[in-house]
């Protein structure tokens, strides 16, 4: 029989640095690193921070002490470093792993062309870009009869940029019905910032394990293998397939050392491997499309690794939400979780931006997000709750896109609310919308545009916004 050690940890490094952790961290952290879930299923350990210079072994001395490549690696393991950035980028920046492993990644077939009927990549020249403002209704989970598991759920509704030049990002939303046991994946061209709206995912990767639910998210680096598996059975979400610069955390500048999303409350898996062989596929996205290898084992075979160039979590929960205690309200940029920075200081390839709940509290103030136009282009989701610019239509696992320029605010049943209200401390709660905004253009894809989850009468939302100019103060 195969074995599977999804759950080894040895009883050194990795469980010395959850100790320490643990003692430390937000609740919600601390959550998600205890050793038995409240539903009591198999528990999922981690490692807290963002960017550390993580160190895991699955078993005993199987990690290299002083050394990144001993001639003879303990176990009969092979060492391989994964880059996610170049040699010699610079050290602040430079993330890189070591990983010990019972096969090296080269052991697989040749790759082929895998078709996939909706996924679409950079660049995206289907259609042109247009001013018009988008919205879409949630796509319907699969039907009866229909499977699919996290490959064959994605679907793209829009991106920008080009993989190949290392800009830009894919806009997918995915649908699944079934666990990857026999598939693995991993993204040449991009990043993947996973945002669950329905149903947990456990993602198996050559890191480890990690569990994720809706009000969290997942980030897979470029290139690193893994499977997702649904624990329950259904699920349905977003993804940012990032094709720039690794997601990092933004600058604080004047709000100071803390505050937005904290380091501590990132977590990155512990060492986990899969010792199995098989008939098993290897599917690569890359160059725009995807690939397709057989393989005769499970590339999650990483029995250790340390390193800077990890998977990780974070719960929206533990982000340190920061808005006017006086009047108006910041630019949204205040709720930037992640940002891939382009090579213009301040102007990102892509911006991961929350509306989580929160108090307002501003005086004298229009408190919904105002009417604007934006150089950057955003598109938006709702993983629950309603979104306080929006009294309705916009649903969640729906989505919305306001590229360059184009005017986009509260429909008039927000203005008019809003414009009446008593202006008492109010908490905007039971919400969690959130952005991805990038400098370049968004294209949507000829499905988008095409499918009848768009929105025919969006504009309409703005018809009810009455003249109140007459010409008197
Ligand atoms: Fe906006």
């Amino acid at each position: 029989m195969p074995t599977l050690q999804s759950d080894t940890i040895s009883a050194s490094k990795s469980e010395a640095i959850i100790g320490l952790c643990a003692t430390s961290l937000s609740e919600a952290a601390q959550k998600s690193m205890q050793n038995t879930r409240a539903d009591g299923t198999e528990a999922v350990r981690y490692q807290s921070g963002f960017g550390n210079d993580f160190s895991s072994e699955a078993l005993p001395g199987a990690l290299p002490v002083a050394q990144n490549s001993p001639q003879k690696v303990a176990y009969g393991l092979y060492a391989e470093q994964l880059s996610g950035t170049a040699f010699t980028a610079p050290r602040a920046h430079n993330r890189r792993s070591w990983l010990y492993r019972i096969r090296p990644a080269a052991m697989h077939h040749a790759f082929e062309s895998l078709a996939h009927p909706l996924l679409r990549s950079g660049p995206f020249k289907q259609v042109p870009a247009s001013p018009n403002q988008l919205r879409w209704d949630p796509l319907p989970l699969p039907s009866s009869g229909q499977v699919a598991d996290f490959i064959d759920g994605l679907i793209t509704f829009a991106g920008n940029g080009d993989p190949a030049l290392q800009a830009g990002m894919g806009i997918h939303l995915y649908i699944a019905n079934r666990s990857m046991h026999e598939r693995f994946f991993y993204d040449a061209d991009g990043e993947l910032l996973i945002v669950p709206q329905q149903g947990r995912l456990r993602a198996h990767t050559e890191f480890g394990v990690l569990d994720v639910t809706p009000g969290e998210i997942l980030v897979i680096p470029r290139g690193v293998r893994f499977r997702v598996v649904l624990p329950d059975g259904e699920a349905r979400g977003y993804v940012c397939e990032n094709y720039g610069a690794q997601f990092t955390l933004p600058e604080l500048g004047p709000v100071g050392a803390n505050g937005l999303a904290n380091v501590r409350d990132f977590l990155a898996p512990v060492a986990a491997y899969e010792d199995r062989e098989g008939n098993f596929q290897l599917v690569a996205k890359f160059g725009g499309r995807l690939w397709s290898a057989a393989i005769d084992h499970s590339p999650l075979d990483v029995v250790a690794w340390h390193g800077n160039y990890t998977p990780y979590k974070y719960d929206l929960k533990c982000f340190n939400t920061i808005n006017t205690v006086s009047f108006d309200h910041p630019d949204p940029s205040i709720f930037t979780v992640l940002t891939s920075p382009s090579d213009t200081p301040g102007t990102a390839n892509v911006d991961f931006v929350i509306f989580p709940p929160r108090w307002m509290v501003a005086e004298n103030t229009f408190r919904p997000p105002w009417f604007h136009r934006n150089v950057m282009s955003e598109y938006m989701g709702l993983v629950h709750g309603a979104y306080d610019a929006k009294a309705e239509g916009f649903a969640p696992g729906g989505g919305s896109l306001h590229n360059c320029m184009s005017g986009h605010g509260p429909d008039a049943a927000t203005f008019e609310k809003a414009s009446a209200a008593t202006l008492l401390p109010h908490r905007i709660d039971n919400t969690l919308a959130f952005m991805f905004e990038s400098r370049y253009v968004i294209h949507p894809t000829q499905f988008a545009l095409d499918t009848p989850l768009l929105q025919k009468n969006y504009l309409a939302c703005w018809d009810g916004l009455k003249k109140n100019f007459t010409g008197q103060p």
